[in-house]
């Protein structure tokens, strides 16, 4: 069986990462969403917990059933490739949107292999559609009052219209 984690901040979840997963799920038989708990980034606007019920909401409303099936949402915390280990994972799927993703990816890529020889790295260039998308924009631009909801899953646009009306 062949099983991929597709690690990440997500927060939030965007149509882009939504669209890597899709694809991701054409290829791979299994792949696990791995949510990291406590990124390094500026402050997370949604918990952990919350990161996780929107991605399983966003799979169960906007992935066609054969792409659901194949799709499981974690977090972890610590090293992606330790995560991997635990779920037999033997690929990380990452998105690359443009030239300027390509190089902290690849440092990235190189680093988990020299951590973990067994693991490759499979990146899915984004479609096209949402590849000026970053989750730190639309966070800003949800902060600010603009409209994100063509942007992220409607399980995203709930959750970040609730969390910008109690500021
Ligand atoms: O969505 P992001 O923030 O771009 O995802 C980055 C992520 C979570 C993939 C990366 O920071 C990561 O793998 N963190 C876990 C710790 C780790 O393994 N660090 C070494 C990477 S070479």
């Amino acid at each position: 069986m062949r099983i991929a984690v597709y690690a990440g901040s997500f927060d939030p979840l965007t149509n882009g990462h939504l669209d890597v997963v899709n694809r991701a799920a054409a290829v791979f038989d299994r792949v696990v969403f791995a949510v990291l708990a406590n990124p390094r980034k500026a402050a997370p606007i949604f918990t952990t917990d919350a990161r996780l019920a929107v991605i399983r909401e966003a799979v169960a409303e906007t992935c066609p059933p054969a792409v659901r099936e194949r799709i499981d949402v974690e977090s972890f915390d610590g090293l992606t490739v330790e995560f991997c280990r635990k779920v037999g994972a033997g690929f990380v799927v990452r998105g690359l949107r443009a030239i300027s993703d390509f190089e902290s990816e690849l440092q990235m890529a190189h680093l988990n292999r020299k951590l973990e020889p067994g693991i490759d790295t499979v990146f899915f260039m984004t479609a096209i559609e949402h590849s000026y998308l970053s989750s730190s924009l639309v966070k800003e631009i949800a902060l600010f009052g603009g409209d994100v909801t063509d942007m992220v899953p409607p399980s995203v646009a709930r959750r970040l219209a609730e969390r910008t009306a109690s500021l």
